[in-house]
């Protein structure tokens, strides 16, 4: 604006009302060129600003209601980082919101406390507390907690859809359903309830919302 250069055409009073901006006189084409870049810039700008605004909302404070993590990595101690907590119900390290606790201790609590053992032949016992920790890659468990398993995996189907809004993968998985709904169908006989024959092998499911 420093150059009066470029207003040849207009007196130094026409020149001075222009800048007061009381006159309606045309800009030098030169100027608008200017002023169209500013507000190109401006909207460029600002552009970037509602971007850097809205990912940051997403991204840097999420509301309690978005996973931090939606699985549990590949290790207890990993697991354990990322706040996931073992669930013995599946022998799986389940993420904050696909844990349902309720399920899992009215399982663990069903009928006393269950045994578990580190060999197929039953003979090397675990105590509960060991098998709770989740690291033990394998453990063997009776025909009993097996056939028990499937009926509280039901519940725990229904609370995910109904109530709780999150899903582990392998309860999601229609091929478990299907294979629990063997095991219902044909449960072990009284006598062999008590055998050890069932492998519980430790899994990091992924954890997806339903809603
Ligand atoms: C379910 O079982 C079928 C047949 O064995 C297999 O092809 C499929 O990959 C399984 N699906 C999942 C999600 O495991």
């Amino acid at each position: 604006m420093d150059s009066r250069q470029s207003s040849n055409d207009l007196t130094s009073e026409q020149w001075n009302d222009c800048q007061r901006g009381d006159t309606p006189l045309e800009k030098p084409v030169s100027e608008r060129r200017t002023t169209h870049k500013g507000i190109i810039y401006f909207a460029l700008i600002f552009f970037i600003l509602a971007v850097a605004t809205l990912s940051s909302r997403r991204w840097g404070f999420r509301s309690p209601a978005t996973p931090r993590f939606h699985d549990c990595g590949h290790t207890p101690t990993e697991a354990r980082r990322r706040g996931c907590h073992f669930d013995v119900l599946s022998f799986a390290w389940q993420t904050p919101e696909c844990y349902d606790r309720e399920t899992t201790e009215a399982f663990r609590t069903h009928s006393g406390t269950w045994r578990f053992f580190a060999d197929v032949d039953g003979e090397d016992m675990r105590t509960e507390d060991e098998a709770l920790t989740g690291e033990y890659l394998t453990t063997f468990v009776t025909a009993q907690f097996h056939w028990t398993h499937c009926t509280y995996m039901w519940r725990q189907l229904h609370r995910a859809y109904a109530s709780k809004g999150f899903i582990d993968e392998h309860l999601d998985n229609w091929n478990h359903t299907l294979h629990c709904q063997a095991v219902l169908l044909s449960p072990p006989v009284q006598e062999k309830m008590l055998d050890v024959n069932t492998l519980g092998r430790v899994i990091y499911p992924r954890c997806r919302k339903i809603w």
